[in-house]
């Protein structure tokens, strides 16, 4: 519920509450006007300091998509999106992790908020981290955080993963 606006549904809480990880995509576009609305709400997540201490690679050539799948089985799923997004953040930054965590959850959200779906593809630290980076010319001040790959789910309805009770994992006060 929108507590301004009683009976009236509470968008931005429904986009939360659906999101789930898509990994099976249609041939088809993510229009760019698409990505770059996603990528505004990434650029909108917080980080320490407001450092903001990340750069985005897009990628929509298949055969970048196809070589990113090789490099990341984890992700092979990518050669079929319609468009990568790699993040990428400062490598001697102290809160890398955290501030472009929150830019990649921005952007997985966004992108189901317009109804395209993804999913989260581990980088930080990956073995495949400084190969992916090399194969799209960003510099070694940077390193692979994250990849999202996006795309028309081809995929029947919405399945949630399960998660974990708030009984089981939220304390008041102390924990017991
Ligand atoms: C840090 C991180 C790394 C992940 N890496 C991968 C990955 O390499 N491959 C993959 O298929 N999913 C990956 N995921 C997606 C998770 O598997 C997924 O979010 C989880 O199973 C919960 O499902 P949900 O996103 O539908 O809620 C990753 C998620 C996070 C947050």
């Amino acid at each position: 519920m929108n507590t301004r606006n009683p009976g009236i549904a509470n968008f931005g809480i429904t986009v939360i509450q659906s999101r789930h990880s898509v990994r099976k995509f249609k041939d088809a576009e993510v229009p760019q006007e698409f990505v770059r609305k996603a990528l505004e709400c990434a650029s909108k997540a917080s980080t320490a300091r407001n450092v903001q201490p990340w750069i985005f690679v897009v990628v929509k050539e298949k055969e970048t998509l196809a070589k990113i799948a090789e490099l990341a089985p984890n992700g092979a799923f990518i050669a079929g999106a319609g468009v990568g997004i790699l993040v990428f953040g400062e490598a001697d930054h102290q809160y890398v992790v955290e501030d472009c965590s929150a830019a990649t959850q921005n952007l997985l959200l966004a992108l189901h908020a317009y109804g395209y779906g993804g999913c989260w593809i581990a980088g930080n630290g990956k073995d495949y981290a400084e190969a992916v980076r090399e194969l799209v010319a960003v510099p070694d001040k940077y390193k692979l955080m994250s990849i999202v790959a996006a795309g028309v789910p081809d995929v029947g309805g919405i399945t949630l993963a399960e998660k974990k009770k708030l009984e089981d994992i939220v304390f008041n006060e102390k924990y017991e």
